[in-house]
């Protein structure tokens, strides 16, 4: 009883004290109470028995929490059950601190929205961050207070699964939008009750594994690491991020979750990060398969010291850290210090106030999947929907049509709509395509529908059943792709084309004659070649989540101009992997005239350019773009470069257009790539109308690491490219002296 009025005087019960300590003194004030164990006890994070999401759960994590061995829990949420263990940790445990409920709020909570890399084709920054506010909202209304993301790993490798949680292949852009989910999540304050803890993962470089193969070794250059892949957690980290996720590979031969180097001079020191860093999935424990430790002490010993303040779920700070402390090859302060970061965290969320403050029922009932979430929702899945291809207007469907014939194993399929780390989205209530094109049509369109073949087997027995629902209709929209579960975690694919026999549906439904649509369903980019020479039309639509189908459909009607484009290249085949816009000219670049040309850098078989580059996606209008203008063609080193270009839609609807500014270092310190996105503006422009669009570049923009690793830009000429994707060869030079 003494030791509760100690801590609620201490440091429990800000309400009540008469000096208004900092967090951090708190903390101590807490810490200076705690036994070893119970330090130890507030580094190990454990998933609940309510769903796993890897390997390993232990069941006996209640037991634990009792015990004062447990800081956080994650894969618990609704408001009775995160109740029921806050209880434990808070009535029975001997200090009774809060624990923090974790949990993967990856692309929406209950109301579930595109897969990430859908969200990103959008370019739009302020849906992405509502959509993470919206999530957070919903979280935070069932128990929960922290959530594994953002996921900010570049990847350039389409084979890789967990591509679909990530913004794509662009630094520059990835870096805005990791900004952008971190203010979605944390909102103006953590103190509020409607926002929650982010924890940008997965640090560092987990996007670039060799061949694609998940978990697999990263290898690369400290200029690529620094320029390509460190950015956007640095962003994430400048826009308050308050927790950090270990990557599972290494880098260069070292684990991320041992890299003293990453996780305490770089992150820490460089960056002044003052959160929490939490492992990945019993990412400690693998430091012995990676084959840095000989067992799960020495693991332990290597990452608490590395600057790894939580094990998530691999139970080896609890088993080995007291004899390591005890020992002394780790030090006390080592893990007061992490003690103390995971406190803070707990104060900032104000669980030491109220530990039930998520446990609101009222919330829980009123703000989840509200009609405004899922109105949200279903104009988010139409502005990620990036349009392909689109012979002789195919898209949108005539308004004549009295039939329609909604074909292929993704046409009806509610279970594959949420995508990968669907949280806890329901199935149940996602619209499929057939669905939402039924909503749409109304009752005076017959809608008809075939599934034609599985996702991912050889049977073709149903293929024939298909043709004659085709057959009947005046309009056939088919719906393929991947099912859920062939991208994110543990699914890279060596073969990224369009899966099982459905290709052979495809080529037959054509055949048919009938104006067909092609509408896409994936979770990374797709080597469809093929496809692309037979379908008159193609929208790629990722996978849309709860209002799948009701978005799909407003683009699909002509009720929204598509107006996503691509944030990450498909190539024209799998051995031009990994393909990606701003690659660098070489020494031999290939001859666009002649690209077969012997001694040039390019393939026998194969041209080098992508089936659509990144930036790529059509609109129903068309735009014109005139010649870039610029303030001036010389810049001292503090000017800015202004560009201006004006864009005229010349179709015959109103439309959305992302304009897009990149540049090309010519001469440089070291090589540049031939093209580095630096800006982008997403303009309605209304028929026959004319905006003008103008950019401003500094010399900030114009900088990267020279080969010393001083960042810093080169003297001389540069060219600006101002255009609707990242092939687009319009552009001007201008000097930087
Ligand atoms: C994933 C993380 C995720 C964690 C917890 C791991 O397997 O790599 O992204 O946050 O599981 O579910």
């Amino acid at each position: 009883m003494l030791l509760v009025s100690l801590i609620i005087i201490q440091g429990c019960n800000t309400q009540h004290e008469g000096v208004i300590l900092s967090y951090e003194s708190k903390s101590d004030s807490i810490i200076s109470l705690m036994t070893l164990e119970e330090k130890i006890g507030q580094m190990s994070l454990f998933t609940s028995d309510m769903s796993a999401t890897g390997p390993s759960i232990r069941n006996d994590y209640t037991d634990l929490i009792r015990q004062g061995k447990v800081g956080a829990v994650f894969n618990a949420y609704t408001v009775d059950f995160v109740r029921g263990i806050q209880k434990i940790a808070v009535e029975e445990s001997r200090l009774h601190i809060p624990l923090i409920f974790g949990y993967d709020i990856i692309h929406g909570h209950r109301t579930i929205f595109p897969v990430n890399l859908g969200q990103a084709a959008s370019w739009d920054l302020e849906a992405i961050e509502k959509s993470e506010r919206i999530a957070a909202t919903e979280a935070s209304a069932e128990g929960l207070n922290w959530t594994f993301a953002p996921m900010v790993d570049i990847s350039r490798d389409p084979r890789w699964g967990r591509v679909m949680e990530g913004s794509g292949e662009d630094t520059w852009l990835g870096s805005l939008i990791a900004a952008a989910r971190v203010k979605g999540f944390q909102g103006a304050s953590l103190a509020d009750n409607n926002t929650i803890l982010a924890c940008v993962k997965h640090f560092a470089a987990y996007g670039a594994p060799q061949a694609g193969r998940d978990y697999s070794t990263v290898d690369m250059s400290d200029r690529s690491l620094y320029e390509w892949y460190l950015p956007p957690y640095k962003a994430a980290v400048d826009a308050g991020a308050g927790s950090v996720m270990t990557s599972f590979n290494e880098i260069a031969g070292v684990p991320s979750t041992s890299n003293h180097w990453l996780l305490t001079d770089l992150l820490r020191g460089e960056w002044g990060f003052n959160g929490f860093v939490v492992t990945d999935y019993s990412s400690i424990n693998e430091l012995v398969p990676h084959g840095v430790a000989s067992d799960l002490k020495q693991a332990g010993e290597l990452s608490v010291n590395a600057g790894v303040d939580m094990d998530m779920q691999g139970s080896v700070f609890l088993e080995y850290l007291n004899e390591l402390v005890k020992s002394g090859e780790v030090t006390e302060k080592v893990i007061n210090d992490a003690v103390r970061r995971i406190l803070i965290a707990k104060y900032k969320l104000g669980l030491f106030d109220d530990p039930y403050k998520y446990c609101d029922k009222k919330r829980e009932a009123e703000e989840i999947m509200t009609p405004e979430f899922l109105e949200f929702a279903r104009g988010f899945v139409a502005k990620s929907c990036v349009l392909l291809k689109n012979e002789k207007n195919t898209l949108p469907i005539p308004s004549g049509v009295k039939s329609i014939a909604v074909i292929g194993p993704l046409a009806d399929s509610k279970a594959d709509m949420l995508g990968f780390w669907s949280a806890a989205g329901q199935w149940e209530k996602c619209v499929t395509l057939f669905e939402g094109i039924r909503n749409r049509a109304g009752s005076s369109v017959n809608i008809l529908t075939a599934k034609g073949c599985n996702v991912n087997d050889d049977d073709l027995s149903a293929i024939n059943q298909a043709l004659s629902v085709a057959r009947k209709a005046d309009f056939v929209v088919l719906a393929l792709g991947e099912s859920k579960d062939m991208s994110g975690e543990a699914a890279s694919r060596a073969d990224i084309s369009i899966p099982g026999v459905q290709m052979i549906l495809a080529e037959k439904i054509i055949k048919t004659g009938k104006p067909v649509a092609v509408v896409l369903f994936n979770g990374r980019p797709l080597s469809i070649s093929e496809l692309d020479k037979m379908a008159p039309a193609i929208l790629e639509t990722w996978f849309g989540g709860t209002q799948a189908g009701n978005g799909i459909a407003d683009i699909l009607f002509g009720d929204v101009n598509p107006s996503g484009k691509l944030t990450m290249t498909f190539p024209m085949n799998v051995g031009q992997i990994p393909l990606f816009y701003n690659s660098k000219n070489t020494g031999r670049p290939i001859n666009p005239q002649n690209p077969y040309e012997k001694w040039k850098s390019n393939y026998l078989d194969s041209p080098n350019t992508p089936l659509y580059p990144f930036g790529y996606g059509l609109s129903y209008t068309t735009f014109a773009y005139s010649d870039i203008r610029m303030n001036k063609n010389s810049f001292l080193e503090n000017e800015k470069v202004v560009a201006s270009v004006d864009i005229t839609n010349s179709g015959d609807r109103d439309g959305e257009e992302v304009v897009q500014l990149y540049i090309h270092d010519l001469v440089g310190d070291v090589t540049r790539p031939v093209k580095e996105l630096k800006g982008f503006k997403k303009v309605l422009v209304k028929k026959g109308e004319t905006v003008t669009v103008t950019f401003s570049i500094s010399s900030d923009d114009l900088s990267y690491y020279h080969h010393n690793m001083n960042f810093t830009y080169d003297p001389g000429e540069f060219a600006l490219y101002i255009g609707s994707n990242s092939a687009e060869e319009r552009f001007v030079k201008f000097i930087v002296q």
